[in-house]
């Protein structure tokens, strides 16, 4: 059990999605059947972390509380933060300095959406090292997002937020695995042209130290996108692709939970009872059956 906590960023105006994103926060979007957070949520489950504060804006807090509620169903602590103006990810560990009270952190950002087989096993292992790691993806259009630049040797020479001219394919993932002097560090930041906290810098000043460490999530994953209306509905029928075809969740916070024994066979079944006019319901006592069997 890993004593780093979760935060879960899942502020923003959405405007890239407006006017669906207008009314409802985006990462309360549906992906398929489940709202767009359940599968970061669920990825920091599978890491082993319990302790996870949500940062939302103020006016979609209660929205997300309403949802999610403390966590207890999934052997959760969730506590919630406020952002109140969308001032760049690495605001967040200003605002949860106070909630990390010294501990390292696993942050993923609400609208990401990983799935591979060997999620669980990169993720312990870039909880078990020290300074910061963070999970480089190849994709076709790198100047979207925050970019590694590699030397000739394979060293990560810099991580750039969204160049004109990208130095490689390697997209920075919205998952960091940073050590405790991130909130310390965040604070030195300055705010970008676009006067936000921007992560590309806070990754730099691990780098700079020789502290930053970029794992590489091979072709065998998908880190999907949810950026646009298109790769919104491509996520969702991505999702509904592999669990039709497969009959297992992607995503799904109490099956983690009973799996990890963060929650006993009452609870999941209490889970499967508000469900029961849905296939997840039925998903859900599908899986007391199995651990009856
Ligand atoms: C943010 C980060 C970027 C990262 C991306 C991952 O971009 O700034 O470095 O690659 O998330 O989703 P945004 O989605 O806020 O434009």
């Amino acid at each position: 059990m890993t004593r780093r906590k979760g935060i879960i960023l899942a502020g923003g105006t959405g405007s890239r999605l407006w006017p669906i994103t207008q009314g409802v926060s985006k990462q309360l979007m549906p992906v398929y059947d489940k709202p767009m957070i359940y599968y970061p949520l669920s990825v920091l489950m599978l890491a082993g972390i319990r302790e996870i504060a949500v940062i939302t804006t103020p006016e979609d807090q209660a929205q997300f509380q309403r949802l999610l509620g403390d966590g207890r169903q999934w052997g959760l602590a969730l506590e919630w933060i406020v952002q109140a103006r969308p001032e760049g990810l690495a605001q967040a560990y200003l605002l949860a300095d106070s909630f990390l009270n010294g501990a390292s952190s696993a942050m993923v950002l609400g609208d990401n959406i990983f799935f591979g087989h060997g999620l669980p096993e990169i993720m312990a292992t870039a909880d078990s090292r020290t300074g910061g790691t963070v999970f480089g993806y190849r994709v076709r259009d790198p100047e979207r997002y925050g970019v590694v630049a590699f030397s000739a040797a394979g060293e990560v020479r810099e991580i750039v937020e969204k160049p004109a001219q990208p130095p490689s394919n390697y997209a920075v993932t919205g998952l960091y695995f940073l050590d405790s002097s991130a909130p310390e560090r965040a604070r030195a930041v300055q705010p970008s042209e676009r006067g936000e906290l921007e992560i590309a810098d806070l990754l730099e000043s691990y780098r700079r130290d020789g502290a930053l460490h970029v794992e590489l999530m091979g072709r065998g994953y998908a880190w999907l996108d949810t950026g646009t209306h298109a790769s919104l509905l491509d996520a969702g029928n991505f999702v509904r692709t592999l669990q039709d075809r497969q009959g297992t969740q992607v995503g799904c916070p109490e099956e983690i939970a009973f799996r990890n024994r963060w929650i006993t066979p009452d609870d999941l079944n209490q889970r499967a009872r508000i469900y029961d006019k849905t296939g997840y319901g039925a998903y859900l006592r599908g899986l007391l059956d199995e651990a009856r069997a």
